[in-house]
């Protein structure tokens, strides 16, 4: 069976983008590949954070993991700090990389470029670490939203020089984007990507937001003058963004969703689309408020870091191995 590792850094509460970008497809690929999925809380660190709100978000992303249906008998769950080999070879990766290479990550490269201040060295290394998340696990495809593509081809490169200087001794992995819902925009600016650390809360739907405000969200989601409803992305993107969080949440295809609308308002539409929201969302918020009643999150970070950490902390070794960094006695 192929391996397949993802990630996500809740440095907020989770969004419907990382619902349908990610952890929704992470649910439907454990019955066919050796799931791998871990809470990435060092990532959470590359900016400041406040303590209660860090730990809050980090155990809700857990309780949603598993409310969103991650079994963890089927998959290997765990919190990235329990597994001590990710800040060691994510360190090694850093000794790989050239500055060219951080330099040109586009992540980095717009916070630079908006002239952020405060921009911390984590930041900046922060591929290498999630290079390292992913090497040490051999997986052979990592399943993540278009915004994450270039960390992945970084990571390939990585562990191709790696390769060639050290020899074999990584998978070289491969990025999974889903044909529809990779890149879900911001329902008050659907030019950004919907993302947890937008500055209104107006166009970013949490997973474990009130429905009623969901509704209201996406019933005032920004779309244009034209009226007609079609697939336009460049001179209609709020709507191509509501058609296709709807055809992803519904396996429709796009086309059949404009076909049953061709001629209407927009409005009946948003009512379309807040319904489906709405119902997948309710489901995922019950399942949530039984997983933080039962108490069985640490749990099951417990036994996924041991499992985890079986197949990250040999292949360390063997990293050290190879770049002689041992002494044996
Ligand atoms: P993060 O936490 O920003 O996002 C987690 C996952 O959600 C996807 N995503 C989206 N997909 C569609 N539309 C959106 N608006 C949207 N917003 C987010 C992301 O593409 C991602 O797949 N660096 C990673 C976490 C990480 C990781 C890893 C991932 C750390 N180590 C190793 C994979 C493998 C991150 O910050 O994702």
């Amino acid at each position: 069976m192929k391996r397949m590792l993802s990630g996500i850094k809740p440095t907020g509460q989770l969004t419907l983008g990382n619902y349908i970008g990610a952890l929704r497809n992470f649910v439907n690929y454990q019955d066919d590949y050796e799931m791998i999925v871990f809470i990435a809380n060092l990532h959470c660190i590359t900016e400041y954070q406040d303590p209660a709100d860090l730990k809050k978000n980090l155990t809700d992303a857990v309780a949603l993991y598993l409310a969103c249906g991650l079994d963890p008998k089927r998959s290997v769950i765990f919190l990235q700090t329990d597994v001590h080999s990710h800040a060691e070879l994510g360190y090694i990766m850093a000794c790989n990389t050239y500055l060219g290479e951080l330099n040109r990550m586009t992540q980095f490269k717009d916070k630079a470029q908006k002239g952020e201040k405060n921009m911390t060295a984590g930041l900046y290394t922060y591929p290498c670490l999630m290079a390292a998340d992913i090497l040490l696990y051999d997986a052979n495809y990592v399943p993540v939203g278009e915004d994450q593509k270039q960390h992945v081809e970084l990571t390939r490169d990585l562990a191709q020089r790696f390769n060639n200087k050290y020899g074999e001794t990584f998978v070289v992995p491969e990025p999974l984007i889903a044909k529809v819902g990779a890149r879900i925009m911001s329902l008050s600016d659907p030019s950004k990507k919907m993302s947890k650390s937008e500055e209104t809360n107006k166009g970013c739907i949490y997973l474990l937001d009130d429905l009623k405000d969901v509704r209201k969200k996406i019933m005032s989601a920004v779309t244009d003058s034209i009226g007609i409803i079609q697939l336009d992305k460049e001179n209609q993107p709020g709507l191509y963004n509501l058609i296709e969080i709807a055809s992803a949440l519904t396996n429709k295809a796009m086309e059949d969703i404009v076909k049953e609308f061709e001629g209407q308002g927009y409005g009946k539409l948003k009512v379309y689309v807040a319904d489906i929201v709405c119902e997948e969302m309710e489901k995922i918020q019950k399942r949530y408020h039984e997983i933080i009643d039962s108490r069985q999150i640490e749990n099951i970070l417990k036994e996924g870091a041991q499992r985890a950490s079986a197949i990250a902390d040999p292949k360390l070794e063997t990293v050290k191995k190879k770049i002689g960094l041992e002494i044996k006695y």
